[in-house]
């Protein structure tokens, strides 16, 4: 009996080294061990044999499957390691070739500028708060003593989500002030904050993008004064655009959230049709600030006859067009990588507070 199974082997072992793709080698298993294999049927025999006459014979069968399956398996991967070797003796490396040229990524002007003015306010202990981009009527509008039929309102171009029926009315943040108001929230004072982050209004022309980026300030205290919001705002004029002398002018404005409220303009002149920041005999308007109306601290739970404090809040592609000779917003977000590697930033360069040291 065992003779059969001898003669089985013998024959698997040639169909073995014939099969020279794994599909063959697939179609000897099949043959020998499938569902209607050759020593899947001997098996279904064992049934009518005697119980001794059946162990052996079992055992027996046992062991030519187990060696069908090695046999293929080796063979198997003798095939592959064939391959391989093939692959390597024709595959050919030069080493001598010369590397691929590596292009450097520039850091986009905004993210550059809001760098600088983290830097610089970061000297003067100020930390950087960050608030959510859709925000409610309350923390963008009602919390800044901008009621709903303020005019305010209407100069802001909003940005109004679908609203669900009874839930808060929500927009896409118009400025950053709300961040203003969150922190109050939660942080007690001394409070000192800037809060750079992007912000929405609907408007698009060369000085207006319907996304756009601001950073406000606040700083509460018990006896911040007026003579502190001027001498912040000097020294951060003064260091981010790297000009010791540069002149900086307060000029009498209204905000509901500031009260007495003030807008910032910086020396320049326009001799020629050039826009020169420093010296000359013209202005700039930069940037708009404020003592902190007592309204607003109330609104957010801070104690106004305790404390007082300003804010301040300025465009960052206002602040970047100007510093950097940028004639059009727009440029900003069009994903042109010829602009992005004129007006890029290839390394961090960030001007200190300590004035006259810009790199
Ligand atoms: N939120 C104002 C705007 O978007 C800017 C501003 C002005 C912010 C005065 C302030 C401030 O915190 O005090 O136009």
């Amino acid at each position: 009996m065992a003779d059969d199974l001898d003669a089985i082997r013998s024959e698997l072992d040639a169909a073995a080294a014939a099969a020279d793709t794994t599909a063959a080698i697939e179609a000897v298993r099949i043959d020998f061990l499938g569902r209607k294999g050759r020593i899947t049927e001997l098996l279904k025999t064992l049934g009518a044999l005697a119980p001794d006459a059946r162990r052996e014979r079992g055992a027996n069968l046992n062991r030519l499957k187990t060696d069908v399956e090695s046999r293929l398996e080796a063979r198997r991967r003798s095939l592959s390691d064939q391959a391989l070797d093939q692959r390597l003796g024709s595959e050919r490396f030069d080493v001598t070739l010369p590397t691929r040229p590596e292009s450097e990524g520039r850091l986009h002007p905004i993210s550059q500028t809001i760098d600088e003015v983290v830097a610089i306010f970061g000297e003067m202990g100020f930390q950087v708060a960050e608030g959510p981009d859709i925000e409610d009527d309350w923390h963008n509008f009602t919390a800044l003593n901008i009621p709903p039929e303020h005019p305010a309102r209407q100069t802001m171009d909003t940005f109004y989500l679908p609203g669900q029926p009874g839930a808060p009315k929500t927009v896409l943040r118009t400025h950053t002030s709300p961040v203003q108001v969150r922190t109050m929230k939660i942080l007690k004072p001394p409070i000192r904050i800037i809060v750079p982050g992007r912000t929405f209004r609907s408007d698009s022309d060369a000085t207006h993008s319907p996304m756009f980026h601001q950073v406000e300030g606040l700083l509460i205290d018990e006896t911040t004064h007026f003579g502190h919001l001027k001498g912040c705002l000097i020294d951060f004029c003064r260091a981010f655009f790297g000009i010791d002398n540069l002149p900086v002018r307060f000029r009498p404005s209204y905000f509901p959230f500031t009260e007495p409220s003030a807008e910032v303009d910086i020396g320049c002149s326009r001799k020629g049709g050039e826009l020169k920041i420093g010296g000359g005999d013209d202005w700039l308007e930069i940037l708009g600030s404020g003592m902190v109306n007592p309204k607003v601290l109330e609104n957010c739970g801070i104690d106004s006859t305790k404390y007082q404090g300003f804010a301040f809040g300025m465009g960052l592609e206002r602040i970047a067009m100007l510093k950097h000779g940028i004639p059009d917003l727009r440029t900003f977000y069009e994903s042109d990588l010829r602009w992005l590697r004129h007006y890029g930033f290839s390394e961090l360069s960030v001007p200190s507070m300590v004035l006259g040291l810009e790199p």
